[in-house]
């Protein structure tokens, strides 16, 4: 998910060429907004931290962009392509360190394992919404 402050800096874009860059097929794509309620919902393992309140108002502060990224090993490469959660300890290159302004504001959100990823998907997108697997065509040469 591309967070509001990516999405208010016109990095849509960007962010999407690192992704497809990176060997990802998308999936499923659509820009959208959180209510707080939702923005709870989708963050509700954190609810008892105290950066709960700024992450569900920053979330829910304008468009975000959901997607369904397919690749093999997808979760563990998409860590590595965004980098680290605080963009100022992020490897050079990554998406946060080019496109973060901060922890909270740190630009994209990336699932941490196959079972997230999943229920993540299906929070945003029906299962006719996204393509899976087994349709995804090979690369044109
Ligand atoms: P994300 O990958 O979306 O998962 C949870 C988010 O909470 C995280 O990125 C950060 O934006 C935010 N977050 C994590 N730790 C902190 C923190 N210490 N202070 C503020 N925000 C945080």
């Amino acid at each position: 998910m591309i967070k509001p402050g990516a999405v208010r800096n016109k990095h849509i874009g960007h962010i999407l060429s690192k992704i497809e860059e990176a060997g990802y097929t998308i999936a499923a794509i659509k820009t959208t907004r959180l209510t707080i309620d939702q923005a709870a919902d989708f963050y509700s393992v954190h609810k008892d931290r105290p950066f709960f309140q700024e992450l569900i108002e920053f979330m829910s502060s304008g468009p975000i962009v959901a997607m369904v990224l397919l690749k093999d090993n997808a979760v563990e490469d998409f860590r590595r392509l965004i980098g680290a959660t605080d963009p100022a300890q992020a490897a050079e290159g990554t998406i946060r360190r080019l496109f973060a302004t901060s922890k909270s504001h740190n630009a994209i959100h990336g699932s941490d394992s196959d079972e997230n990823a999943e229920k993540e998907s299906s929070f945003f997108f029906s299962r006719q919404e996204y393509l899976r697997k087994d349709i995804v065509g090979t690369e044109e040469s």
